[in-house]
């Protein structure tokens, strides 16, 4: 018997990365998916893969920067399903020009609401569902920059990603009551698109040796799979060859 059968799980930022490996290792586990993003093309092929392999799933388009937006996923759940076990809370985004000299007011707005104001419209969506049926496992794709500050990736990412994971223990300490459960992956570099924004571009070499979105995905079914009593708070996931350690090895500091 598969874990998750029955089960609703809506999927943000499903067109790629580690989004479409959470999708895929969810409906290997039975769960019918809700696909997520701005872009619909990705998310309808993804649609058409579970589909094909047996699973079901929905591509509901939107931008979750914008709340009308999100609401209208909300909507489209409850009319088709009635339910959400599942929240994978995991669009997000970078910029190219992230240092402090070249930060600027639309670049830090554009990482917060992509990483941060998203994340927390995504939750308003889903609670009221978990917490009419008293379960629900809401898991967010913060970072390792959310747990220690490093230069990489930014402060304006940095800092969302710090507020996603104080969001998700927020969560824990209000909604437990509640039979939900919140956690917040924190994933060292991952081999996806998203490394295409790096100021300093990332050979391929590199991305081989990093996390799989695969990875990530079987993280995160892992975790969707848990019985009700476990609450995992927080995942630290990085790479066997961590690259901030390599460098730090060959400075000898
Ligand atoms: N890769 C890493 O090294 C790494 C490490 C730690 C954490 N993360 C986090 O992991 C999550 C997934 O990223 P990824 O690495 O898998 O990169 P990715 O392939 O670029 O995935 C990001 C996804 O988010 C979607 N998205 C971005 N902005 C959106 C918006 N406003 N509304 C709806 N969807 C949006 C994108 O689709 P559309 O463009 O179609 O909207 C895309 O599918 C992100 O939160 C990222 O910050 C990544």
């Amino acid at each position: 018997m598969r874990k998750l059968e029955g089960r609703v799980a809506w999927v943000t930022g499903a067109g790629s990365g580690i989004g479409e490996a959470a999708a895929l290792a969810l409906a290997g586990e039975g769960a019918r998916l809700v696909l997520s993003g701005r872009r619909e093309a990705p998310l309808a092929e993804l649609a058409r893969r579970i589909a094909a392999a047996g699973g079901e799933a929905d591509a509901s388009p939107g931008d979750v920067t914008s709340p009308p937006a999100v609401a209208g996923i909300g909507r489209f759940i409850e009319e088709k399903f009635g339910r959400l076990d599942i929240l994978v809370n995991n669009a997000g985004a970078n910029i190219v020009e992230r240092e402090w000299h070249r930060l600027t007011p639309a670049g830090i707005a554009q990482v917060i609401a992509a990483n941060l104001e998203s994340a927390f419209y995504c939750v308003t969506v889903a609670l009221p569902f978990m917490r009419k049926q008293k379960d629900g496992i809401l898991i967010h794709t913060a970072s390792i920059a959310g747990r220690f500050v490093a230069p990489v990736s930014g402060a304006a990412y940095t800092a969302a990603k710090h507020g996603v994971v104080a969001m998700s223990h927020s969560l824990n300490m209000e909604e437990c009551t509640n039979g939900i459960r919140s956690t917040a992956i924190c994933p060292g570099e991952v081999a996806t698109p998203i490394l295409d924004k790096r100021p300093l571009p990332v050979s391929q070499e590199d991305r081989a040796r990093m996390l799989q979105p695969a990875d990530c995905g079987d993280l995160i079914r892992y975790i969707a799979c848990l019985p009700p009593h476990i609450c995992i708070n927080e995942v630290l996931i990085t790479p066997t060859w961590n690259r901030g350690y390599v460098a730090a090895q060959a400075r000898r500091i």
